[in-house]
C-alpha cells in the first residue's frame, strides 16, 4: 500500500481519542444513515471505530440484529474497540483488496458503507471507489466523510511567534502528507465526481457543522493540545524553526504561553460527507399485454428517461431507498444546517 510511511499501530491510542471525541457527530449520522431494514452496515477505515459504535448505538434501537462491520488495513488500530464491543464484527480489510474479499470479511454485500479520513489513504481513489461501490447492496449508500473546512481553534495571533502560525502549520501537513503518499493516485476532481464514476446516483454532500464557542475545557481542550502535538510532530520537517520554537512553547504546560492555559481556544469547522447510492438493479423486461401502438422504448421520456417506460405499470423498480435524503436534492449547493443542527450549539458563558 501506498501508505505505508503512516506507522498506523502508533497512532491506535490517538485514533481512539478521536473515537471517543466525536461521539456526538457520528451520532448525528448514524441516526440519518441507518435503517430499521439494514442487514450491514461498515465502517471502513475504522480506526477508533467511532461510527461503527455509533452504528451500533443506533441499531440497538431500532434494528438490534443489525450486522455491524468495522474493517480496517491494520487491526491495532481497532483492538480497543474491539475489546469493548465484542457486538461489532471487526476484520482487517483494505482498499485495495476485491469487493468479493471485503464482502466475504463483511460477511455479505452491504446496505452501507461509510468511510470517513481514509479513503484519502487507499493507492487509488478512484478505484477504491469502484470497489466500494460494488460492495453494496443495490439500493445502499456510500457515505464519504472527507473534506470540508479546515478545523480552527485558535485565533490568528496568538502574541508569540507571526501570526497565522495554525495556517502554515496545515500547510505544512500538507506537505508532508504529500511526501508520505508520493506513489498514491488521487483524484483530479472531488469526491461527487468521484462516486458518480463508480456508478453510482443521488450524488449529494451533507455539511456538518462543529461549533464550541471559547472557551474549550476538560476533553475538548484536551483533544485540541493533543491533536497539535500530534501535527507539530508529523509536520516537523516542513516548519519554519520560529514557528516550530513557538509551536514547543505554546505546547508546553510549563511555559506561560501554554495554549492549555488560554481561553479564546474554540472548536469550529464544517466536515463534509458526501454521498451516493447505488442504483437498484433493473427487473427483466416485462412487455405490456395490452396492445398498443407506440413501442415502449420510444414512450416519452419521464423523471427518468426512457428505460423505466419499457416496464409494465406494477413493475417498475422501486427508487433506492433511504428517504432521509429525499429532502436533499443533488443540487450542489451548500446544505442548511437547520434540519439537523449543530454538533454543540449552545453558547457557554463566561
Ligand atoms: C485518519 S485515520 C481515520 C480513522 C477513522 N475513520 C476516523 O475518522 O477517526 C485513517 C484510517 O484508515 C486506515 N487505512 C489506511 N490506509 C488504508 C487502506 N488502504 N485500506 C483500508 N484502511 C486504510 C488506517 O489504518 C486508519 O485507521
Amino acid at each position: 500500500m501506498s501508505d505505508e510511511g503512516f506507522d498506523w499501530a502508533a497512532e491506535a491510542a490517538h485514533l481512539v481519542a478521536n473515537a471517543q471525541n466525536d461521539a456526538e457527530f457520528y451520532d448525528i449520522m448514524a441516526a440519518e444513515l441507518v435503517r430499521d431494514t439494514d442487514d450491514i452496515v461498515i465502517d471502513f477505515g475504522c480506526g477508533g471505530a467511532g461510527m461503527a459504535v455509533a452504528m451500533r448505538r443506533r441499531s440497538r434501537k431500532i434494528n438490534p440484529s443489525l450486522r455491524v462491520v468495522g474493517l480496517d488495513a491494520h487491526h491495532e488500530v481497532y483492538a480497543e474497540a474491539a475489546a469493548d464491543h465484542p457486538d461489532i464484527s471487526f476484520a482487517v480489510a483494505s482498499f485495495e483488496d476485491s469487493s468479493d474479499e471485503i464482502r466475504r470479511r463483511a460477511g455479505g454485500a452491504a446496505d452501507l458503507i461509510w468511510a470517513r479520513g481514509s479513503l484519502h489513504h487507499a493507492d487509488d481513489e478512484q478505484s477504491a471507489l469502484r470497489t466500494l461501490a460494488d460492495v453494496l447492496k443495490s439500493g445502499g449508500t456510500l457515505a464519504v466523510a472527507e473534506g470540508g473546512t479546515t478545523v480552527a481553534h485558535l485565533p490568528d495571533h496568538l502574541g508569540i511567534g507571526e501570526p497565522g502560525i495554525h495556517h502554515r502549520l496545515a500547510a505544512a501537513m500538507h506537505q508532508n502528507y504529500r511526501r508520505l503518499m508520493a506513489d498514491a493516485t488521487p483524484m483530479p476532481y472531488g469526491w461527487p465526481i468521484g462516486l458518480r464514476n463508480a456508478g453510482l446516483i443521488r450524488i449529494h454532500t451533507r455539511n456538518v457543522l462543529f461549533d464550541k464557542p471559547a472557551p474549550l475545557e476538560g476533553a475538548d481542550m484536551d483533544h485540541v493540545l493533543r491533536k497539535y502535538a500530534k501535527q507539530v510532530e508529523w509536520a516537523e520537517d516542513f516548519l519554519e524553526p520560529d514557528d516550530l520554537s513557538a509551536w514547543r512553547q505554546l505546547l508546553n504546560p510549563e511555559d506561560p504561553a501554554w495554549l492549555g492555559a488560554r481561553d479564546d481556544l474554540f472548536w469550529l469547522a464544517a466536515l463534509s460527507v458526501h454521498m451516493g447510492v447505488k442504483p437498484t438493479e433493473l427487473p427483466p423486461l416485462r412487455m405490456r399485454t395490452a396492445p398498443t401502438n407506440r413501442s415502449p422504448v420510444s414512450a416519452e421520456p419521464g423523471a427518468f428517461g426512457h428505460y423505466n417506460h419499457a416496464y409494465a405499470a406494477g413493475s417498475r423498480p422501486s427508487p433506492p431507498r433511504r428517504p432521509a435524503y429525499e429532502a436533499d436534492p443533488p443540487t450542489g449547493k451548500p446544505q442548511r444546517h437547520r434540519r439537523h443542527g449543530d454538533v454543540s450549539t449552545h453558547r457557554r458563558g463566561r
